[in-house]
């Protein structure tokens, strides 16, 4: 099949799904200029998870930890959507059954208008209070730099820490929720993830199993190519771009 036949059946599969899920990951931020963390330039090529997200990581060093994520605040904050966020915004707005997951913390596709996006990994711009304490909320948004690092807990003075899921840690249970009844869909697309992090690297098999036609849009291979019921090689900007060119041609 050629690139535009691919990108053609694409745009038909989703203009006839009457539930769309697209399950994203840090390649559709790529394009912002936010590194991805697996694949060339990739985060976890320079940096090791276990000193970084990890809980064990945090509690041994938090100021190390929030240093990194202070880093990667200020670099999305310069941030801006691209035009893969543009689409899948777009699609949130004019199509009914859509639902989209995102394992990006960076909140590029809330910037860009996307409704009810499903965060399976928490959000960068999220704080919650390591210590768990009675005072403060589970979890807030806190969009300001830090006056220091690491940032105190207003309620009981302990540490806070990123409101970001990290390797070991549980799913939120109203993301999962959510992702159980998403996967319930015609067409279940996931562009730019590694698919290697479960559980969201499962949703592609489960939305198969329950009958859904199945798409990836990478420029790399990834565990899930084989299983697709279509593979496009190609950024996310570029492909959804020329499908949502399909999509609105009158
Ligand atoms: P990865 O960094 O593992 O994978 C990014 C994917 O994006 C790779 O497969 C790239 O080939 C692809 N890619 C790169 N540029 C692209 C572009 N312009 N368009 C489309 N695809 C592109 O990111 P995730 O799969 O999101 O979790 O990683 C999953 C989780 O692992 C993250 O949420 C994070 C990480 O460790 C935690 O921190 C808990």
């Amino acid at each position: 099949m050629t690139a535009d036949d691919a990108i053609a059946l694409l745009a038909r599969k989703v203009a006839a799904a009457s539930r769309l899920t697209v399950l994203t990951g840090a390649g559709v931020s790529a394009a912002s200029g936010v590194p991805t963390f697996r694949g060339p330039g990739g985060l976890w090529r320079s940096f090791r998870p276990e000193d970084l997200a990890t809980p064990e990581a945090f509690d041994r060093d938090p100021r190390l930890v929030w240093e990194w994520y202070a880093w990667r605040r200020e670099l999305v904050r310069k941030a801006s959507p691209n035009r893969a966020h543009e689409v899948l915004a777009a699609w949130s707005r004019r199509m009914r059954g859509f639902r989209l997951i995102t394992q990006n913390v960076d909140g590029l596709h809330e910037r860009a208008g996307t409704e009810n996006v499903v965060r399976f990994h928490g959000s960068l711009w999220e704080v919650a209070c390591r210590g768990g304490c009675a005072g403060a909320p589970r979890a807030w948004r806190y969009e300001q730099a830090f006056p220091e690092l690491p940032p105190r807990c207003p309620h009981c003075g302990g540490l806070l820490r990123p409101g970001v899921v990290w390797f070991g840690e549980p799913i939120p249970a109203a993301a999962l929720e959510a992702a159980g009844e998403a996967v319930d869909c015609d067409v279940c697309l996931a562009v730019g993830t590694s698919a290697v992090v479960h559980p969201a690297a499962g949703l592609l098999a489960a939305a198969r199993a329950r009958g859904a036609f199945t798409a990836e849009i990478n420029p790399e291979a990834t565990p899930a190519t084989g299983a697709v019921s279509l593979a496009i090689s190609g950024r996310a900007e570029e492909v959804l771009d020329a499908v949502e060119r399909r999509l609105t041609a009158v």
